[in-house]
């Protein structure tokens, strides 16, 4: 009872903040968060482009509110990123449909109002960094292989796999080697529940519902949980998802080290999927979802969404003495 009445405040403070400061006020229409839309909607685009076959035409539902997203960012800020890595990724889109011959004219098209409007040279444009990245698995092992940046940066999400078994060695190996994870005073609150069952994978995407023209070819599923009661006072009421989400980081990083594929896969959901899901992959009721980790073997040669990571300056703030 104490604790019921103890874990309100801090709640009602979230509430509060998460309702004052996050994109869910759509008539506040900041810088932040139509960057956030525009990254949102590009990235759609690249990931699209990122599969083993794209479907042609793919992307009619977010592409017309994203160049409008991009017209007015450009207009307001002039040209800049993410408008201007959002106008490579469509650049990236056109090449793709020039290459199977499918008509893309209504994107040709307004990306050449734009261009013209905002009086943008296509060489300019040529330098920024939206859409996909050719890679091969034998480059992607050897730069894993040639120090810590190397590695680190050789990660990516990987949404074409090439089938065939996961040895389970391989799936606790990795598993071990992310339990050397840091978290709140030890307590490892981490669980992960693989499944390399095809229907069992199949249903359990179905629910997540983000890996689709990729999630088939993944040979494991992993649902990475934290259990809550490793969790003993109020402020720590989000520490289930740092520890788990640091171990989900490690976990990927891991299963590259092993030379597989990984993506990462929301469980940004509402109760309803969060009892779907909690009854089709048998989570314990104490157990609390974190996200699900699509793995695969990797093809010989694949494309991965280029994710642009802005400069330095914009994400580091130093406080000086
Ligand atoms: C928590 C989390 C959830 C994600 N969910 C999805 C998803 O549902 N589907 C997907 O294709 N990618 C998903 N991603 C992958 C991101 O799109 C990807 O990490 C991001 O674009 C950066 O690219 P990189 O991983 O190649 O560096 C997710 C990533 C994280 C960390």
């Amino acid at each position: 009872m104490y604790f019921a009445v103890k874990l309100l405040p801090g709640h009602a403070y979230d509430y509060r903040r998460f309702l004052a400061y996050s994109g869910l006020n759509k008539s506040r229409d900041s810088r932040s968060e139509r960057a956030a839309r525009i990254t949102l909607y590009y990235h759609q685009v690249e990931k699209g482009l990122s599969l083993a076959s794209p479907r042609a035409g793919f992307g009619m539902n977010v592409i017309p509110g994203l160049l409008d997203d991009v017209d007015a960012y450009l207009g307001a800020y002039g040209i800049t990123d993410p408008a201007t890595t959002a106008i490579s990724a469509l650049q990236g889109y056109l090449d793709y449909h020039e290459r199977i011959g499918h008509p893309a004219d209504y994107v040709r098209n307004r990306l050449s109002v734009i261009f013209d409007k905002y009086h943008i040279p296509l060489e300019q444009s040529q330098s920024w960094a939206g859409g996909v990245l050719p890679l091969s698995r034998a480059g992607l092992l050897a730069a894993r292989n040639a120090g810590f940046k190397s590695f680190f940066e050789s990660r990516y999400s990987v949404r074409q796999f090439a089938g065939g078994v996961i040895p389970e060695s391989d799936i606790r190996s990795a598993v071990e080697t992310a339990q050397k994870t840091p978290s709140v005073c030890n307590r490892q609150s981490w669980r992960v529940h693989a499944f390399s069952d095809a229907k069992q994978i199949e249903r359990l995407l179905a629910i997540q519902n983000g890996s689709r023209g990729f999630g088939d070819q993944a040979s494991v599923v992993l649902v990475v949980t934290s259990e809550l009661r490793s969790f003993l006072g109020v402020a720590e009421r989000y520490q289930p998802w740092i520890d788990g989400g640091m171990f989900a980081m490690s976990l990927c990083l891991a299963l590259h080290d092993l030379g597989y594929g990984s993506c990462c896969l929301n469980w940004s959901k509402e109760s309803g999927d969060d009892k779907l899901m909690r009854a089709a992959a048998a989570i314990p009721p104490s157990e609390q979802i974190i996200m699900l980790l699509a793995v695969g073997i990797l093809p010989d040669e694949f494309r991965v969404a280029r994710s642009y990571r802005p400069s330095v300056d914009q994400i580091l703030v130093m406080h000086g003495a």
